[in-house]
């Protein structure tokens, strides 16, 4: 038996050269990098887009054949398609509606047959690969549709699928036009979970109300199939993230930023540029915070890591000129020959600079507007091993229910981040070493792998309820 796990992006992605030679590299997004750290006892394949459209078969040909020998299979799109079903349905309709920003959400025609094209795509390429036996594990909103395409093709599959990002209330919900296909489409899976029970309760109320089904607690029967919904929030390598000072480069790092930043505090903030990540908010309340506090200038640093995403996207575009204005204005109204208050980078960095960030770093800024996880939020609690640090986290992002040992804010409200900087600025060392601590012993039983276990093992065992029923 094989495991088979399907994400619109592989974790690897190719990017072609001048000299027309491809290179391979590490994809970004909590999802990807999550997953990736995934070990199990099944042979574990994945299949998805390889970040590149090429339009030649040869092209595809090596890509792929690269790609084979990591048990990755790749799913072309066209400029086409991922025009409409990635930058079009999934990232302009789908995500601004799931995390509540209903005013940028746009409906069209191309987008939507786009979307049921390429999860139709999807649904071609796993009826190539899996055998009936084999567990098919989809993973988030651009496949919403895939599970039903694949029950009518394999009746009998083992079909997972987790949405990874906020599922939301049925009023807003109920707005999109195809609800029902998506709800179907859904329903076609064994298994369906969301990382909090929130998130699940909305979807449960969807389903009842715009399909006019009645589920008994989590569970609903369907034909002769029984399909279960719970709440499994994803956890990390919590391992990985809490020796990372042991790793001989990561050290060298930590040596590099503690000499830059030693004399003073550095505040910590990583995302891939969104706008449901809550930037501008964050750099309001730094800024609102630089103006009351005249004590801290030149004492406290922000270190903004912003990873470019979805840039041919209008609101990301725009999103990117109003960041670099309002960086630009802080510093320059703040900035001295040898202080810049806004430490900011506009790109990625390897595991093990970030890594060495979070160790470095005195406070977390994380403040989203909404999050259906954050990842970065308990990387950074399990890097601090056994040292201070504070985690300041948006009370919308999905782990704050897990994390209630930071200092919970309301993102749209500037003067508590404000607040809650100079809170945790003047925290005591013991103070954040027990909260930091009690987040740690949290973090360190709900991994990644525990997540992965417990997915599978209620996941069986609704295949196993429907196999006896079948056989009845
Ligand atoms: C979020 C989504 C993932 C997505 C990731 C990166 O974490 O839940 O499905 O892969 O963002 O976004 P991108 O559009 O670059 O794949």
């Amino acid at each position: 038996m094989k495991l088979y796990i399907i994400s619109n992006r592989l974790p690897a992605k190719a990017c072609k050269e001048k000299n027309g030679t491809f290179i391979f590299s590490r994809s970004e997004g909590g999802l990807a990098t999550g997953l990736n750290s995934l070990k199990t006892t099944d042979e574990k394949h994945w299949i998805g887009w390889p970040g590149i459209c090429v339009d030649k078969k040869e092209d595809e040909q090596i890509i792929s054949e690269q790609l084979e020998k990591l048990n990755f299979h790749p799913v072309f799109l066209s400029c086409d398609q991922y025009k409409n079903y990635y930058e079009g349905y999934s990232n302009s309709t789908i995500w601004p509606l799931c995390h509540y920003f209903f005013a940028y959400t746009e409906y069209k025609n191309c987008f939507w047959k786009a979307y049921q094209e390429v999860n139709a795509l999807f649904c071609e390429k796993i009826c190539s690969i899996v055998s009936a036996d084999d567990y098919v594990w989809i993973q988030d909103y651009q496949l919403m549709l895939l599970p039903g395409m694949l029950r009518k093709r394999m009746p009998h599959l083992r079909i997972g699928y987790f949405h990874h990002i906020p599922f939301p209330s049925y009023e807003l919900f109920r707005i999109l036009p195809e609800r029902g296909e998506i709800l179907q489409g859904l329903l076609g899976a064994d298994f369906i979970a969301f990382h909090t029970h929130d998130y699940m309760r909305h979807f449960i109320s969807a389903a009842e109300r715009v399909l006019n089904i009645d589920f008994q607690l989590d569970e609903i029967q369907i034909g002769n199939r029984v399909i279960r919904v719970e709440a499994l929030p994803m956890g990390i390598n919590y391992d990985l993230y809490h020796s990372v000072s042991e790793n001989p480069e990561v050290q060298k790092a930590i040596n590099r930023f503690q000499n830059l930043f030693g004399n003073h505090k550095m505040i910590l903030s990583v995302d891939r540029l969104d706008y449901s990540k809550g930037i501008l908010h964050r750099l309001w309340g730094f800024s609102l915070f630089l103006e009351h506090h005249p004590e801290y200038l030149g004492k406290v640093t922000l270190a903004m890591v912003i990873v470019p995403s979805r840039d041919q996207v209008n609101q990301y575009a725009e999103l990117k000129t109003k960041i670099d204005e309002e960086i630009g204005a802080i510093n320059g109204k703040y900035s001295t020959i040898d202080w810049t208050p806004v430490c900011y980078f506009y790109h990625g960095f390897s595991f093990e600079e970030l890594a060495a960030m979070y160790f470095v770093a005195d406070i977390a800024l994380v403040t989203p507007l909404r999050d259906g996880m954050n990842l970065v939020a308990k990387e950074y609690v399990a890097t601090k091993q056994n040292n201070p640090g504070v985690l300041i986290l948006s009370e919308m992002a999905g782990c704050a229910v897990e994390l209630t040992d930071a200092i919970q804010i309301n993102p749209n409200d500037i003067e508590e981040i404000e607040q809650a900087i100079v809170k945790a600025l003047e925290m005591p060392e013991r103070e954040q070493k027990n909260r930091i601590n009690h987040m740690q012993a949290i973090l360190s039983n709900q991994t990644i792998n525990k997540w992965a276990a417990d997915f599978m093992t209620e996941w069986n065992d609704i295949c196993s309820k429907n196999q006896r029923f079948r056989l009845k």
